[in-house]
């Protein structure tokens, strides 16, 4: 069995088991893992009784499926995601999305943390997700493509859905949470770059860096999905004298004191889109 028939196995165990439908998911990444408060009355489903899901292996991510609504909007949420730092291959990693993407969801907004490489970052801050460069040295659609899902060569000009950003800008501005928009480096991790690594990211046009939502990016763009994404930048790594040593419970306290903030943009948001899937 192939990993379309891994996905279409793991919809239709979820369609029989929730009966829901789902029209929007969200990825919650690193410390973002309570959905409690994002969703209303949610159905929770540990990832380990889903058909082909694997654990997270990371404490800070959750490994649940939340599936609620926002706004009378019905959305299924991947508290927790896969990492290819984690030793996992790809098909792993995008594996959820693509079980959410057969179930009928038609977009996703995916969450991460992230290092922030421009000079105006502090930690704390929320940015959009403009565009990204791969540099993870992997990807998921490597091998035979499999057309169910979609094209051999998907077009990437619009990975990060225009209409959808426009619509995030208008809530930031409605809520007054400062956002910006920036370009996402994705790499393997799961060491912190280097302060040359990180300038080096910066030259090339990166603003964001982290080590997850580009190989979901790349699956969900495949099979037609639309795409928001919204990085918490987590630590400061540019230019190189604002670097601080970082550890991991740094980056997990730092989305913690976000959260308040990206649930209240991230509920905005699904509800502007809410018409439009
Ligand atoms: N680098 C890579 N991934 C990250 C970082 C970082 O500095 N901060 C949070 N996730």
């Amino acid at each position: 069995m192939g990993a379309f028939e891994h996905a279409e196995e793991a919809a239709l165990w979820l369609q029989q088991k929730t009966g829901l439908k789902p029209r929007l998911a969200i990825v919650l990444g690193t410390g973002g893992g309570d959905a409690t408060a994002l969703l209303e009355q949610p159905v929770r489903i540990p990832f380990g009784d889903i058909p082909y899901f694997h654990v997270p292996s990371v404490l800070s991510h959750q490994g649940q499926l939340l599936i609620g609504t926002i706004h009378g909007i019905p959305v299924a949420c991947l508290a927790g995601r896969f990492h290819t730092y984690e030793g996992l291959p790809m098909d792993a990693i995008v594996h959820p999305i693509r079980t959410l993407g057969r179930w009928g969801v038609q977009g996703v907004i995916l969450t991460n943390a992230a290092g922030g490489i421009h000079p105006d970052h502090q930690a704390g801050d929320l940015s959009l997700i403009r565009d990204h460069i791969n540099l993870m040295g992997k990807n998921p659609l490597t091998g035979p493509n499999d057309a169910r899902f979609g094209p051999r060569f998907p077009d990437m000009l619009h990975a990060y859905d225009p209409a959808w950003r426009d619509l995030a800008k208008a809530c930031s501005s409605e809520l007054d949470i400062p956002l910006h928009e920036g370009v996402y480096v994705g790499l393997a991790g799961p060491n912190l770059e280097t302060p040359a690594e990180y300038a080096f990211c910066h030259r090339i046009g990166g603003d964001l860096i982290g080590m997850s939502t580009v190989p979901e990016v790349i699956a969900a763009r495949h099979m037609g999905l639309t795409v928001g994404a919204v990085s918490v930048v987590t630590n400061v790594c540019y230019p190189p004298e604002r670097i601080l040593e970082t550890t991991h419970e740094d980056v997990v306290a730092s989305v913690e004191g976000a959260k308040e903030r990206l649930f209240r943009f991230l509920k905005a948001w699904v509800w502007a889109i809410g018409d439009q899937v």
